[in-house]
């Protein structure tokens, strides 16, 4: 059975988690590689819905999806991980977990995640209605020493998929 192995992309709102893990999931998918995308909107909903956004909440939430995800790894899925998951010590928890962990840090200035506001969060953040946006009065921790680095200012959607395909081809999980 192929190896199973999770890709975990870590970044502020906005700085492209979800674009670039629905385009690598149809790349997977082509090559009839079993793949799970979890991503923090849809997968809270179900998973963790009594959770807030306080640093105990986002923690908690986050474990619960390290251990879905080790579960689905284990069977052979790739699981692509898009959660903002702004604590280091959290992730690397996911890291020690799973084993088979690519981080990926979905690098972008908060100017320009502000620019962007694809879901009008920041707007709602600077405007005081949102008390625990990240980026805003929350901190985000960027990753020490991540597996990939792509920055979505600089790179397009297309380079920043290859760059996470190329490094698992290299990581010998394609
Ligand atoms: N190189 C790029 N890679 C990814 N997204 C890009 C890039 N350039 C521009 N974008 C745009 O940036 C936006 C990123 O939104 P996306 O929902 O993927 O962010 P996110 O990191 O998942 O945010 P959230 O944490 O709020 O879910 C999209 O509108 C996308 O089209
Ligand atoms: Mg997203």
């Amino acid at each position: 059975m192929r190896k199973g192995f999770v890709v975990w992309f870590t970044g502020l709102p906005g700085s492209g988690k979800t674009a670039i893990a629905r385009e690598l999931e149809k790349r997977l998918a082509a090559k009839g590689i079993p793949t799970e995308i979890l991503d923090g909107d849809e997968v809270r909903k179900w998973l963790s819905p009594e959770a807030g956004f306080s640093r105990e909440d986002r923690e908690r939430h986050i474990k619960r999806v390290a251990h879905v995800s080790k579960l689905l790894a284990k069977h052979g899925v790739a699981v692509l991980v898009s959660l903002v998951s702004p604590y280091r010590s959290v992730r690397d928890y996911a890291r020690k977990l799973i084993g088979d962990f690519v981080e990926v840090y979905v690098k972008c200035s908060l100017e320009t995640c502000i620019k962007r506001d694809p879901k009008g969060l920041y707007k709602r953040a600077l405007a005081g209605e949102i008390k625990d946006m990240t980026g805003i009065q929350d901190p985000y921790e960027e990753p020490l020493s991540p597996e990939v680095v792509v920055d979505t200012e600089r790179q397009s959607l297309k380079e920043c998929v290859d760059t996470v395909y190329r490094k698992l081809v290299e990581l010998g999980y394609l």
